[in-house]
């Protein structure tokens, strides 16, 4: 296997907090979601910019830190903030918190974003658990080599299982659908929306699949949650703003906290 999927020491000698922490889960908390972190006992904070390799975000909303954190006894390695392909970032940079996260050996990522709602039946504020993908970038973390993983089960069945049973048993709506991942940065017309829904897509965004795909290729479980920050361009007459993306997320920030929560108290299911 060349470089691209292997978590090879790119980092250099990393902060001794973050070298001996040993999480059982890692995840990636998008625009707006960090308040998440705010459920868990913290254990320490290291800045991105700690870190020699990894990029930083220059988005608002995105504060670029690793949190190594424990919430119901279950040690995590949170980060929060990403880099984006609009920022001029390659896919191979974006990828780079989740092999530095997998090189300490957690057997699973869950991933988070902010994306537009195509899906008349999921609304603004609720949350979809991402069945499947559509990468639209063109392009890929794994790019370099012939690294021809398998992308059939990119966010692991009984994963999704288990955390439709925890949304259930919670009362939390959590809808199931395909997320498309678009360059961006500016925010789709209409007629892309209407050619995203035709192409099975149910929400859109510009984040996400980069770093499932490194994770997958690296053997981890993922899971991935949108936050519906907004109806896509088109389906409603208003205007888009990532002001509304920050506020819807925040917003529905507890929701997704609260399942996650239950489903670390519950225990994650066994690889
Ligand atoms: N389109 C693309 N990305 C997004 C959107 C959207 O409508 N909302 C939040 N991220």
């Amino acid at each position: 296997m060349t470089t691209p999927s292997s978590p090879a020491n790119e980092f250099g000698a990393l902060p001794a907090e973050l070298a001996g922490f040993r999480p059982h889960a890692a995840m990636v908390l998008g625009s707006g979601l960090g308040s998440f972190a705010d459920a868990a006992e913290k254990l320490f904070e290291i800045p991105y910019s700690a870190i020699a390799g990894l990029p930083e975000s220059k988005v608002p909303g995105h504060a670029g830190k690793f949190v190594g954190a424990c919430l119901a006894g279950v040690p995590l390695l949170l980060a929060m903030g990403r880099v984006h392909y609009y920022e001029g970032h390659t896919p191979r940079q974006i990828a780079a918190h989740v092999r530095l996260m997998a090189s300490l050996g957690p057997d699973t990522l869950v991933l988070t974003n902010a994306a537009g709602t195509l899906n008349r039946d999921f609304a603004p504020g609720e949350w979809m658990m991402l069945s499947d993908h559509l990468n639209l970038t063109a392009a890929s973390p794994l790019s370099g080599g012939p690294n021809f993983h398998d992308m059939s089960d990119v966010y692991t069945a009984p994963l999704r299982d288990f955390f439709r049973a925890v949304a259930r048993d919670g009362g939390i709506t959590l809808h199931e659908g395909v997320y498309a991942c678009v360059p961006g940065p500016q925010y789709e017309t209409p007629a892309e929306v209407r050619m995203l829904r035709t192409l099975g897509a149910d929400a859109v965004g510009m984040s996400t699949v980069f770093e499932a795909i490194q994770a997958r290729a690296l053997g981890q479980r993922v899971a991935a949650f949108s936050c519906l920050t907004n109806w896509a361009a088109g389906v409603s007459s208003e205007p888009l703003s990532h002001g509304e993306v920050m506020d819807t997320g925040r917003q529905a920030a507890s929701a997704l906290a609260g399942l996650l929560q239950a489903a670390l108290r519950r225990g994650l299911p066994a690889p």
